[in-house]
């Protein structure tokens, strides 16, 4: 795929078909991940793979009640049953570090380098992806991170979604007026 077409029409997808991913798309998406650009080429990325349905649900359960937790003005719109979290995806993928306080945030800035060759790859293959950046809020609860597989030693870093879109994607918008100043 030419790469500007790639860039452009790559979409977040919240509505997924009841079709597994291959194990051969999953690798291919997971090494297009470990070609990002890596701060000191120390590469900390570490990935979990869900496909389990009951753990997926379980994460959207979790982080529905963390967004009611810490975040009041949303509180009443995550009391919904549906799963507008991880929107019934069938994978969620964590991107991990091994914890170092040093370098917390190069660990998430390479993760989320990572996580944009993935989303674009899987595009690539016809797969549509999605960053979970509220899931995100269970890094503070570890009991349920080691529920779902993240070890004590590791950061939960990126969680997004992955599955086959189960329909086409509009065009995208972006604003014209992100130039701040262009000095020569
Ligand atoms: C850091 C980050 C966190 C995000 N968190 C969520 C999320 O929790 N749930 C969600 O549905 N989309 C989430 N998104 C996706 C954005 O809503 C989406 O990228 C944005 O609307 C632009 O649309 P596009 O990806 O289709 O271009 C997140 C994106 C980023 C970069």
């Amino acid at each position: 795929m030419e790469l500007d077409s790639c860039i452009k029409g790559r979409r977040s997808v919240r509505c997924f078909a009841d079709k597994p991913v291959s194990k051969e798309q999953i690798e291919a998406i997971l090494e297009a991940g470990t070609w990002a650009p890596t701060a000191m080429s120390r590469e900390p990325w570490r990935f979990i793979i869900i496909e389990d349905k009951k753990l997926i649900s379980y994460v959207s359960e979790e982080t529905k009640v963390a967004v009611q937790q810490m975040m009041p003005p949303l509180a009443e719109r995550y009391k919904t049953k549906d799963d507008i979290i991880c929107y019934n995806a069938p994978v969620l993928v964590l991107i991990c570090a091994e914890k170092d306080p040093q370098w917390t945030t190069m660990n998430l800035v390479d993760s989320a380098l990572a996580a944009q060759n993935m989303f674009l790859k899987a595009y690539e293959l016809g797969l549509g992806t999605c960053y979970m950046g509220f899931v995100s809020l269970l890094s503070s609860k570890p009991e349920i991170l080691k529920k779902i597989g993240v070890p004590e030693n590791c950061d939960l870093m990126v969680p997004f979604i992955l599955g086959h879109p189960e329909t086409k994607q509009g065009a995208g918008k972006r604003k014209k007026t992100n130039m701040l100043k262009w000095i020569k």
